[in-house]
């Protein structure tokens, strides 16, 4: 087993670059399975769940060749339609395997995800739309199985702006005969990125970004050549490094627009923020004021750095709350922090910070990817060692963190626990 061990304390300075998005690479590569060819993906982060689809799309019989951070993706063998359990249950995000193989063969076998560690997260909207668009949905031994002659184009409102959902109901689209309008769709940037490369591949896809998206499907689709976005949420989470640490980093990459309420945040927090051509540069505080936050879909506060922006609040001057409103149990870094002697109080979907001196290194573990995130800037500002256990979690989402991290002086690495 494998821990990140870090001793706080040091100021956070240089620069560090942002790597292509998780959020944005899987919904892309699962997307080549639209066409009949082979696509290129580049900026492809190296991360477990891209090996995770990898592996997925070598099951459905593409072949697979990986140079880099880029992906060549060949897909004119693809034979089988089945995503098996013990893929999906590692990465819930395999869900986005039903869409495209159900619009360009007419059928799909994927493994229900289950529960995880956030929450329940469901995939009914995600059914609900493929059924709205003409699929048979059947549930067999923990499966679920989609059949369709041809899915055609539909009008489906989503209860909820499901990041996924939408991209899944998106890719279906491209290939459904006539127009589909996705209405409550989600708006995050990743679902702008998608919409580019499928209309690259030759469907016609308007109004990404907003909550109504509107898709000509195409009889056949060609394959793509694309470039991943950079990712928001390491971004972010570079630039809380910086604050915590009351250090000065420019993250590389960084993109404004995409990290709106991320960046208001920080600034009520007492970071300094400068947005340059290619990055946005944070000159931490001494001291973080606090600042509240309630997670939202996007454009508002993302609950994937709901855990990260708690580690700075650990350390203001002063009381805030903390209101997580997308997933119903993502509070489990609150009793890690706690041992590293962080205030925090939780009622029900709120959790009330009250800010402390210092917080003290400890022996922690974290049960998600963000969490994990959240205690590694933790521990950067600590007082003595922290060491992270269960970091297979940090590895499904960040490009060797504890490398760039180092390069930015923190005093931290990777080691073989003991025992
Ligand atoms: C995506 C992101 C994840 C992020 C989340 C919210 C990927 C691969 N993952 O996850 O990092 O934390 O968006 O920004 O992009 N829901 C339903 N029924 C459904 C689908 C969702 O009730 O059919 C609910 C969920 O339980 C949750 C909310 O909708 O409460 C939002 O979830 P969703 O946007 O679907 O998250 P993911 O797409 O799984």
């Amino acid at each position: 087993m494998e821990m990140i061990e870090i001793r706080g304390g040091n100021r956070l300075h240089g620069e560090v670059a942002v790597s292509g998005a998780k959020n944005a690479a899987l919904p892309l590569l699962f997307a080549t399975l639209l066409a009949s060819g082979q696509s290129r993906l580049d900026n492809v982060p190296r991360l477990r769940d891209c090996d995770t689809v990898e592996k997925l799309l070598g099951i459905f019989g593409a072949r697979v060749e990986r140079s880099g951070n880029t992906f060549l993706v060949d897909t004119r063998d693809v034979a089988s339609i089945e995503a098996p359990y013990d893929l999906v249950r590692t990465m819930r995000a395999s869900v986005l395997a039903l869409g495209p193989l159900t619009a360009r063969f007419g059928r799909a076998r994927v493994s229900l995800p289950g529960g995880c560690a956030i929450g329940a997260r469901p995939i009914d909207l995600h059914l609900k739309g493929l059924e709205a668009m003409g699929a048979e949905i059947t549930l067999d031994q923990g499966y679920v199985e989609t059949r369709a002659e041809r899915l055609v184009g539909a009008r489906v409102y989503l209860d909820l702006p499901t990041v996924t959902g939408t991209e899944n109901l998106m890719m279906a689209a491209a290939l459904a005969r006539g127009e589909t309008l996705l209405e409550n769709a989600a708006r995050e940037p990743e679902i702008v990125d998608l919409a580019e490369a499928l209309n690259k591949m030759g469907a016609l896809v308007e109004g990404a970004g907003s909550d109504t998206i509107r898709i000509q499907g195409a009889d056949d689709l060609a394959p793509y050549e694309h470039a991943t976005m950079a990712d928001r949420i390491e971004a972010g989470t570079f630039l809380v490094a910086g604050a915590i640490t009351g250090g000065e980093v420019l993250v590389r990459g960084a993109m404004p627009q995409h990290l709106e309420a991320m960046l208001a945040k920080l600034r009520d927090s007492g970071a300094r923020l400068e947005e340059l051509e290619d990055g946005i540069r944070v000159h931490g505080p001494d001291r973080p004021l606090p600042a509240s936050i309630v997670t939202s879909p996007h454009p508002g506060f993302p609950t994937d750095m709901q855990a990260q922006f708690m580690a700075l609040m650990c350390l203001a001057d002063g009381s805030c709350q903390i209101s997580e409103q997308v997933f119903e149990n993502r509070f489990m870094h609150v009793c890690e922090l706690q041992r590293m002697g962080a205030d925090i109080q939780i009622a029900g979907h709120t959790a009330t910070v009250r800010g402390v001196e210092r917080l003290k290194g400890a022996p922690v573990m974290a049960t998600d990817l963000r969490a994990s995130a959240s205690l590694v800037l933790a521990g950067l500002a600590a007082e003595g060692t922290t060491a992270v256990s269960r970091i297979y979690h940090l590895d499904r989402g960040y490009e060797h963190i504890e490398e760039k991290l180092a390069g930015l002086g923190a005093d931290i690495r990777r080691v073989r626990a003991r025992g």
